[in-house]
């Protein structure tokens, strides 16, 4: 079984369309058993996102999709929720690909688990001992002070320094993505359903394939000194993921995008993989099963 993987489409973004225009008629044509998105596939506007599916209605084999945290990207006055869980399922249905996140598919004796995952801060880097708080606002602490909105996060605390205040990083999930739930409830919650997904499914099959858009490992992740970066790291996943899918034997591959940073690595039973596409250059990943 072809099972070709790809990632991070980012296709509302314009410079991004000409690449996934090409990458597409590129998958179509060479053709696999199974196609694979695994998040981030175009945000805010949502034709973009069907506007990126069409673009694969040729591939001849199974299109398997999770949602990004890009995809949750909504408008001022929607909520992510009801996008997660409605609007990007159905939008899938009708073009022929299946949402991971709402269930596993069995293909011919190897089952696929997805889910966007999320993020928990367990990847935070406790070293540069910034504040909670300023995790759950998603703004670095220089950020903050200088945003009006924000500097009640600085104002009459005395645990903020100067070098705290190099990190003006934005995490913009925190304008754009209205769930209903903290970070770390909604990770909870995300897991808790990959647990299940994977309890139905392992005895069925043979072997298992996961594709998680934030990064199951703490491995995954760039390594960059730069404080911005090192504070930014707590928004690219979770250890939780990656802890559940290391239990399971059957679990053969793990895909995951997000970070845009190629990755290859072996956990303790199945290899981990990063397609690391990014806003300039689009990157496939292709496994035989
Ligand atoms: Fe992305
Ligand atoms: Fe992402």
């Amino acid at each position: 079984m072809k099972v070709i993987a790809l990632a991070d489409l980012h296709y509302n973004i314009p410079r991004c369309r000409e690449h996934v225009q090409e990458q597409a008629r590129a998958v179509c044509q060479k053709g696999g058993d199974v196609l694979v998105i695994a998040g981030d596939t175009a945000s805010t506007e949502i034709h973009f996102f069907e506007d990126a599916l069409r673009l694969f209605q040729d591939f001849p084999g199974r299109k398997l999709l999770v949602s990004g945290n890009h995809d949750v990207w909504v408008l001022a006055a929607e909520d992510s929720r009801k996008r997660y869980e409605q609007t990007l399922p159905d939008i899938c249905r009708g073009h022929g690909f299946e949402y991971l996140d709402a269930g596993p598919v069995v293909i011919d004796g190897t089952a696929f688990v997805g889910t966007m995952g999320w993020y928990d801060y367990s990847f935070r880097d406790e070293s540069l001992a910034v504040p909670l708080r300023f995790y759950e606002a998603k703004v670095g602490p220089g950020a903050a002070e200088a945003l009006r909105r924000h500097q009640y996060l600085v104002n009459g605390h005395g645990d903020v320094t100067e070098a705290m205040k190099q990190i003006t990083a934005i995490w913009r999930d925190g304008q754009h993505v209205r769930l209903g739930a903290t970070d770390a409830e909604f990770t909870a919650e995300q897991a808790g359903k990959l647990q299940r997904h994977l309890d139905e499914v392992a005895p069925q099959v043979q072997q298992i394939v996961a594709v998680v858009h934030h990064l199951p490992i703490w491995g995954m992740a760039p390594q960059a000194e730069e404080p911005n970066w090192r504070f930014a790291r707590a928004f690219l996943g979770s250890c939780c993921f990656g802890e559940m899918l290391d239990r399971q034997p059957k679990v053969r591959y793990v895909l995951a995008g997000h970070s845009h940073w190629p990755h290859r690595g072996r956990g303790v039973h199945a290899e981990y993989i990063n397609v690391g596409s990014g806003y300039h250059r689009k990157h496939e990943v292709e496994v035989e099963l």
